[in-house]
């Protein structure tokens, strides 16, 4: 484990623009596996699982709760971006979600984030959204919006 958790991070840290603040540390998300709900995926260069000594260029992290998975985070290595990685991430989660008799699956996401467009094409839609939730590092408010995707 200590070695996902050590993929994750690097992906983590050259994933998420440092503006929006929504890359957690490595105590967030130890933490988050350690309860048992949380679900998490990686995939290598080659759009597979990364072999033993291969770092990960993408993740995702999820929990699970009441029938219904949320998508905590979802990063790939900006190198790496435009090759379907985050689409075979998705993949891997609904996978998954289903073995764990998941219905549905959420998301929460800043408005205007790019990665709307690869939600909206793997089936998620936009169910409700919370005005000016996100607080940026230069005091901007964006608003969340949540997304559901039926696999059930
Ligand atoms: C979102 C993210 C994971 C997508 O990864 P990716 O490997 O580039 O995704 P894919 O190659 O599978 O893209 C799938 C589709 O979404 C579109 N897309 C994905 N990210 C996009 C972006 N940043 N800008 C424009 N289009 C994007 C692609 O054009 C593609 O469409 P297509 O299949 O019709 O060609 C990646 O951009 C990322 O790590 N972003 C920063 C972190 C983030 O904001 N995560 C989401 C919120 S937690």
């Amino acid at each position: 484990m200590t070695d996902d958790l050590d993929r994750i991070m690097a992906v983590m840290n050259v994933a998420f623009d440092p503006a929006y603040g929504e890359a957690w540390n490595r105590r967030q998300v130890e933490d988050a596996l350690a309860f048992g709900n949380c679900h998490y995926g990686l995939v290598g260069a080659q759009g597979m699982p990364p072999l033993e000594d291969e770092p990960a260029v993408g993740f995702f992290l999820s929990r699970t709760g009441f029938g219904e998975e949320e998508l905590l985070l979802l990063g790939v290595n900006p190198e790496f971006r435009g090759q379907g990685l985050g689409r075979h991430l998705l993949n891997e989660l609904a996978k998954g979600a289903k073995g764990r008799d998941v219905s549905r699956l959420l998301l929460e996401m800043r408005r205007g984030n790019p990665a709307e467009s690869l939600y909206r094409s793997f089936g998620f839609y936009s169910i409700g959204e919370r005005r000016e939730y996100y607080r940026l590092q230069n005091g901007e408010r964006i608003d969340a919006i949540t997304f559901a995707c039926d696999i059930g």
